[in-house]
Formats: C-alpha cells, sequence, structure tokens
C-alpha cells in the first residue's frame, strides 16, 4: 500500500505538522487486534525466526569487552509485549514498555502479569517519551520507528542518548527500503533506506557499532536491518573510532 516519495522536504521535515501523521498512524493501531499477528501485519509466524535473530544479535553485543549491563530495559513501541516476553525478559532484571495503543498495553500487562520483571508501563507514543536519565542499560526500539517523523526520530534518540546508563546500548530492528523513503498511508508511516536512518542516527549523536540483517525471513518481505548503537564520540575506553568498527554482517 506503499507509495514512493522521494526523500524530499515534504515528508522528512513533517509537512503534517498537524499531527496527522500521529493520528492517522493511533487510528489505523486502534483497530487491529492485540494478537502476535497483529503485531506482525499478519506474519505472526516469523516471531521465532525474529526473536532467534535478536537473540544471536544480543549476544554478540554481550560478548563486547564493555559490554551493557543487564539491569534495566526499554521495549519501545512494545506493542502487546511480545519482545519483552520471549526476549527481553530473559536477559533484564527490570523491563519498561512504552506503547501508546491502551489495547495492546491491556493485553501486554495480561500476558506479562506472571512475569515479576515489569517496571513501568508508559501509555505514550516514543515523540513524547522521556527516558530517565542514565536508566536503560539497553533500549529496544524494533517496528515502530517509521511511525516517527525526522525531527522525532532525531530528539527521541537524542534523549535515549541521555537515558543510557554506562555502557548501555541501543537497538535497532526495522524494515529497509532499497534506495528512497517509502511512504504507507494505510498505517501513516514511512520505511527508510538504510542511508537515510544512519544519517538520522548520526545527526542524533550516536554511533552504530554492529549492523546485521537479520536472515531467514520469508522471501518477500522487505529487508530487515538490526543496528547496535552507542553515544559518539566515543572513549578511548571503547577502542577509539567505532565508525571504522561498524561490523555489517549477516546474521540468522
Ligand atoms: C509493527 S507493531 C510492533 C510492535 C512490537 N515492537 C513488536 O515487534 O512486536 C508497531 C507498534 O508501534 C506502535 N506505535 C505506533 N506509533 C507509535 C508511536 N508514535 N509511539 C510509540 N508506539 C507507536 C503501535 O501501536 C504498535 O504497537
Amino acid at each position: 500500500m506503499g507509495s514512493t516519495l522521494k526523500e524530499s522536504d515534504e515528508l522528512v521535515n513533517g509537512e503534517e505538522s498537524d499531527g496527522s501523521f500521529y493520528s492517522n498512524a493511533a487510528n489505523y493501531w486502534s483497530k487491529v487486534p492485540p494478537t502476535v499477528d497483529g503485531m506482525l501485519g499478519g506474519f505472526g509466524v516469523i516471531s521465532h525466526t525474529d526473536i532467534s535473530g535478536s537473540e544471536k544479535f544480543l549476544k554478540l553485543i554481550y560478548k563486547w569487552p564493555n559490554p551493557p549491563g543487564n539491569r534495566t530495559a526499554v521495549d519501545c513501541g512494545a506493542g502487546i509485549g511480545r519482545i519483552t516476553k520471549c526476549l527481553l525478559q530473559n536477559h533484564f532484571e527490570n523491563i519498561d514498555l512504552v506503547e501508546q495503543n491502551p489495547n495492546f498495553l491491556e493485553e501486554a500487562k495480561k500476558s506479562l502479569s506472571n512475569c515479576k520483571k515489569i517496571g513501568s508501563y508508559f501509555p505514550i507514543g516514543l515523540q513524547n517519551f522521556i527516558p530517565e536519565a542514565g536508566k536503560y542499560d539497553v533500549i529496544w526500539c524494533q517496528w515502530v520507528l517509521g511511525h516517527l517523523t525526522d525531527e522525532d526520530f532525531m530528539k527521541f534518540f537524542q534523549r535515549c542518548r541521555e537515558g543510557l546508563s554506562n555502557d548501555g546500548v541501543i537497538v535497532v530492528k526495522e524494515n529497509i527500503s532499497a534506495d528512497e523513503v517509502v511512504r504507507d498511508d494505510l498505517d501513516s508511516s514511512v520505511t527508510r533506506p538504510l542511508k537515510a536512518l544512519k544519517s538520522l542516527l548520526h545527526q542524533a549523536g550516536l554511533k552504530i557499532l554492529l549492523n546485521h540483517r537479520q536472515r531467514k525471513f520469508p522471501s518477500g518481505l522487505l529487508e530487515v536491518r538490526m543496528l547496535a548503537l552507542r553515544p559518539a564520540p566515543v572513549s578511548i575506553a571503547d577502542g577509539g573510532d567505532l565508525n571504522s568498527q561498524e561490523n555489517s554482517m549477516e546474521a540468522g
């Protein structure tokens, strides 16, 4: 359903400054059932492969000489808590969820009711979320960033930088378009090419330390990338210029 646009000011600078980009998305999601299939656009079947790819990616991060802690994570655009339930609760002592759709949050609360590791549920959009300074070892953002305008995307990640604990890491896992920003008017989102994502993250003061492609998804789906990010500039302890360390591998 997406119509292709050039990376023009029309989209990038959010001409819908009346907020309709956000209200249309909220309206779209309000009609989606609070199920794994709903979260994944009818592709619930890929959830296991997705989680397994994320698990491998996270393990690589924890092999670093200065890995993040295992105390606190936040699931951004958490939906029904699929990622918290299947991945984050196995790695962190305390997990917060940010999700603006009340039905999804309700379902997340039900589904995670036996999990003792849930901290706060934030019922707001990421454009309004201000992470507590220094709180998070990992900030996980998956399949939600296309719902932010470029400006809000950048500001969100600037705030996330401040929300990281010492050695904290931001993980971005998103669909990638081939070479242009692709707009989907159905769910009011954009899919960005990797170069646009990198440019925005760079402008937000972040460096990419790992850049892996999710593998084993059914053919016909968009490419999915996992990025691990830390604030730039990095300290000597991180090994100097991490731009040169960006590890762009395929990973399953
Ligand atoms: C494709 S689903 C992915 C959910 C979850 N990340 C997962 O992978 O299971 C997109 C989610 O982003 C949420 N969302 C949409 N716009 C948002 C915004 N501006 N801020 C926070 N969440 C948003 C939707 O309500 C929905 O739960």
